[in-house]
């Protein structure tokens, strides 16, 4: 900069003299004046050279300090995020579900006494209510202990005819083991109509896991008791990982998915469905069993454990 400013400064004295010289007799000025033009023409070829010297650097200093993209950079090899195993499956059986023409609903995580018990037929003090440990809040509602807490509140919604599935988060307070966690994912599904039957259910259900899993898939009903349904059922899929018995299966070569059955008359009832006209069948599957199943995964509690070198490892 320094140079540019004292070439600026000859420049300047020079054109001074020039003008003065305008001033004097054409016959004197001759002389001075073609000497003054040609210190005049090399003093500005140097302060354009040098003012283009300056130009460059400046370009190459602001390059430097923004960063900006070096294409002959390494690649760094920075790793992509994912959804969550669970996050997968539950999209999967949202997609195949809806396919076949199920809306899908989610409710509030946390349910009133009521939503989460007495509609779908656990009366008070009923032993039923023990079956699934509850968390308590200090204002006398929940954290919903099954989907089911949302039963009611759609078939008030959208009865007496329609199909529905529902995921959610859902708490019970119990002793944490490998096939046992106080926070995991169910979905539940219902239909509602005329004419609905268990092999409705059951149709629905291979359809579903058979997209699941990408290959066709047994299952077995097992007689079993909830409040909500009459009859009821467990629900269980044969393994699909082992020949002989697995870890995922403990050894008996199927894995039990879930509750069903045929909503009680009690829970259309008190959704506003007349139990004479309709019926409808209800499910409720636990996510991570079947995240579990797909994945070969024979431990519940590394899907909330936080370890991305498990997360990572799913595929
Ligand atoms: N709500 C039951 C549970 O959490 C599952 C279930 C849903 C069973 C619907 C039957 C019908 O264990």
């Amino acid at each position: 900069m320094d140079i540019i400013k004292t070439l600026e400064e000859e420049l300047k004295a020079v054109k001074k003299q020039m003008d003065y010289l305008r001033s004097l007799e054409p016959s004197k000025r001759a002389a001075t004046g073609a000497a003054l033009n040609t210190r005049k023409k090399g003093i500005e070829e140097k302060l354009f050279s040098a003012q283009k010297e300056a130009r460059v650097q400046e370009v190459n200093a602001k390059l430097a300090a923004d960063k900006l993209v070096d294409i002959t950079a390494p690649d760094l090899g920075a790793k992509r995020g994912h959804l969550h195993p669970i996050t997968r499956v539950q999209r999967e059986v949202e997609d195949v579900f809806a396919s076949m023409g199920f809306i899908i609903e989610e409710g509030p995580e946390i349910a009133t006494e009521f939503d989460n018990f007495d509609a779908v037929n656990v009366p008070a003090n009923h032993p039923a209510r023990d079956m699934q440990d509850t968390f308590w809040l200090s204002n006398g509602q929940v954290l919903k202990t099954h989907t089911s807490a949302l039963q009611n509140a759609l078939l008030r919604r959208y009865g007496p005819e329609f199909k529905a599935i529902f995921p959610g988060r859902c708490f019970r307070n119990e002793a944490v083991d490998a096939s046992h966690e106080n926070t995991f994912f169910q979905v539940e599904g219902m239909m509602v109509g005329k004419d609905i039957s268990i092999a409705n259910l059951i149709y629905f259900m291979q359809t579903a896991l058979a997209a699941v899993f990408k290959k066709d898939v047994k299952v077995r009903l097992r007689p079993s008791y909830f409040p909500f349904v009459e009859p009821g059922f467990e629900f269980d899929a044969k393994c699909i990982i082992c020949e002989n018995g697995c870890s995922v299966c403990k050894k008996t070569g199927w894995v039990e998915l879930g509750g069903c059955g045929m909503i009680h008359p009690n829970v259309l009832r008190m959704g506003g469905v007349d139990p004479t006209k309709y019926q409808g069948f209800a499910f409720g599957f636990g996510l991570p069993r079947l995240t579990m199943l797909k994945y070969g995964i024979n431990e519940i509690r590394y899907f909330n454990s936080g370890n991305l070198e498990f997360l990572r490892s799913v595929k």
